[in-house]
């Protein structure tokens, strides 16, 4: 299976808006899962333009899912429905 990607948005709206408590993923997702899900950081992924003032930042992506609203138990349901744990 290939690995699960999660981009976790970490451009000022999102930062922001909550973003800076998922970084406590970096610890949970190695941890957790091993190699089987690979995280990373990433630049504004152009979500929370889309519609500023309904703007559900923070944003995180698993693989082509976006979690929006996103908090670290969101992020790791998602993780594991796409494990189909
Ligand atoms: S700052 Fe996160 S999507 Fe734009």
């Amino acid at each position: 299976m290939d690995k699960i990607s999660v981009k976790v948005c970490v451009g000022t709206t999102c930062f922001v808006m909550g973003g800076a408590s998922l970084q406590e993923l970096n610890d949970i997702i190695p941890k957790k899962y091993g190699d089987k899900v690979e995280i990373a950081a990433s630049n504004c992924l152009g979500l929370c333009s889309i519609n500023w003032e309904y703007s559900k930042a923070p944003y995180v992506k698993v693989n082509e899912e976006v979690v929006a609203n996103a908090t670290t138990e969101k992020v790791l349901e998602e993780i594991d429905r796409q494990l189909g744990i």
